[in-house]
């Protein structure tokens, strides 16, 4: 079968860029991109394709020579599933905040209502892909759904999960490490991954492909994220002796990447990893794992996320110990919201929980990132439920300005790793604060003799 036509629900960070790559790369085939979400499909239809609402590097310009011409953001859901031929799921599956499993579990409901609505349009066989993170049989779940509530035709379902990071996602798309795609062993199934596998062979490289049953493909990306995720408490949890031995952690990480069976990626001490993945897969894979019974294998994992809030708790108390065990009054500016550089997206940034932490202690925040609004950093604050709207509303300032937001204040910290901090006129912020002049640097992005010579106590992670 040849594809021609795509419709992909949900228009958010997975699947905007991954959708307007695919057009990009594969102009005889018509993509459209639907979401429930009106304001985020005006957005998208931006006349000014800066104005889109996710900010990759490159993306704009793709959006910008494929939209119009085979890449269409609409929010009319039926049609755009009655006329394809493969859907894609990218809805989102938060974490569930309520019933079995809260707390853990990957809420599934909005995969169910695309399930229900797929099955109540469609009039011819369909490949229904699942391109959101989900846990392990969930295929299982949407194909009982599929067939159960359908008009008799036939459906296959792939798996095929995405790996791209935020900040590079326009070239992890167009050169990605693999491709992987999962689905039934049946001669349908083979016929269903082999109709996608032709659409990525566009632009991707055979031998980079992989094809996998879906069990497989879907544990896989689980699997990768729980992996990455927990070199990031390795070397954190290092990072805590480090502090207390005199050796330096981005010594140890360079010393021990060298190792070409450890590699030197994933291994940057920070004040904790954030976004939306890395702790909702690990919660999720825990809670499958229990279901099973198997609890250490459930410990195991659960321990990486445990260090990572250790890891943000630290942090804060740092502030806090080193300032004389008292913020309360004290201005202290943080440098990034995002959860890392080249995003606006700040879901599960460390900021957000530092912040919290130090607005308990009576501190006020004043912030400066170059991408997050001032609307998306209190709405952070307001979710956490720690406090009222009001209070949240008084602790937080926002500047457009670096240089503004660090005047007057106690103690600087870095949470996001954006370069251009790297490039400010350092000498500049520490005339304009208070006395001693304190430098948290949660990224280590600094040169720490660089700017101890200026006069900043400097404090990075894990030295
Ligand atoms: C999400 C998940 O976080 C990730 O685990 C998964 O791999 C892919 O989906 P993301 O694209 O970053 O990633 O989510 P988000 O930016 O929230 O986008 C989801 C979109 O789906 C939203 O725009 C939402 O309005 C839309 N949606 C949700 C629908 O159109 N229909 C629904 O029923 C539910
Ligand atoms: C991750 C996976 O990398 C991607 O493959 C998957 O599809 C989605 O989840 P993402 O969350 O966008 O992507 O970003 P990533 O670059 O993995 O960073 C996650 C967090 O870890 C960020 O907060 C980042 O700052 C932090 N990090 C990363 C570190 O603290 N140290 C590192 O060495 C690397």
């Amino acid at each position: 079968m040849e594809i021609t036509k795509i419709c992909c629900i949900g228009a958010g960070y997975v699947g905007g860029p991954t959708m307007a790559v695919i057009a990009q790369k594969c102009p005889h085939i018509q993509v459209t991109v639907v979401d429930l979400n009106e304001q985020r499909i005006k957005d998208w239809n931006d006349p000014d394709t800066n104005n889109i609402p996710i900010y990759e590097p490159g993306l704009s310009e793709i959006v910008a020579e494929a939209r119009g011409r085979n890449l269409f953001f609409s929010t009319e859901v039926e049609k755009a599933i009655d006329e394809a031929q493969v859907i894609f799921i990218s809805v989102n599956t938060p974490t569930k905040t309520y019933g079995k499993g809260k707390g853990m579990a990957a809420d599934l409901k909005y995969i169910e209502l695309c399930a229900r609505q797929i099955a109540k349009v469609a009039k011819e066989n369909k490949i229904v892909v699942e391109k959101s993170t989900l846990p392990v049989r969930t295929a299982e779940a949407i194909k009982s759904i599929l067939d159960n509530t359908g008009n008799g035709v036939q459906f296959q379902i792939l798996s095929n999960p995405e790996f791209l990071a935020e900040g590079t996602a326009v070239t992890d798309l167009l050169n990605p490490d693999r491709i992987l795609i999962g689905g039934d062993t049946t001669p349908e199934g083979e016929a269903a991954i082999n109709a996608l596998v032709n659409v990525y062979a566009n632009w991707v490289s055979k031998d980079k492909i992989l094809t996998t049953n879906v069990w497989s493909s879907e544990l896989s990306k689980l699997t990768a994220n729980a992996f990455l995720a927990q070199r990031i408490s390795s070397i954190n949890a290092m990072s805590e002796l480090c502090e207390k031995t005199g050796a330096d952690v981005n010594e140890v990480a360079k010393a021990i990447g060298m190792d070409t069976r450890i590699g030197p990626k994933f291994l940057k001490a920070s004040v904790g990893f954030g976004g939306s993945c890395f702790q909702k897969d690990i919660l999720n894979l825990v809670y499958i794992a229990k279901s099973y019974g198997l609890n250490e294998v459930a410990d195991y994992w659960e321990q990486v996320i445990i260090m990572n809030d250790h890891q943000k708790r630290r942090f804060s108390n740092k502030i806090v110990q080193t300032l004389y065990n008292t913020v309360a009054d004290k201005k202290i500016t943080f440098l990034g919201w995002a959860f890392k550089k080249d995003t606006n997206d700040t879901r599960e940034s460390a900021a957000i929980y530092v912040a919290d932490d130090l607005i308990n202690e009576q501190a006020k925040i004043s912030v400066y990132d170059p991408k997050v609004s001032r609307n998306k950093m209190l709405a952070d604050l307001n979710y956490l439920e720690s406090r009222s709207v009001e209070e949240n509303n008084n602790a937080i300032l926002a500047f457009d300005n670096p240089y503004d937001a660090c005047k007057g204040s106690h103690a600087i910290s870095i949470l996001t790793e954006w370069d251009e901090f790297v490039a400010y006129d350092w000498q500049k912020i520490y005339d304009s604060m208070h006395k001693p002049a304190f430098l948290f640097d949660g990224r280590n992005i600094l040169n720490a003799k660089e700017v101890e010579a200026i006069g900043f106590v400097y404090k990075g992670i894990g030295s």
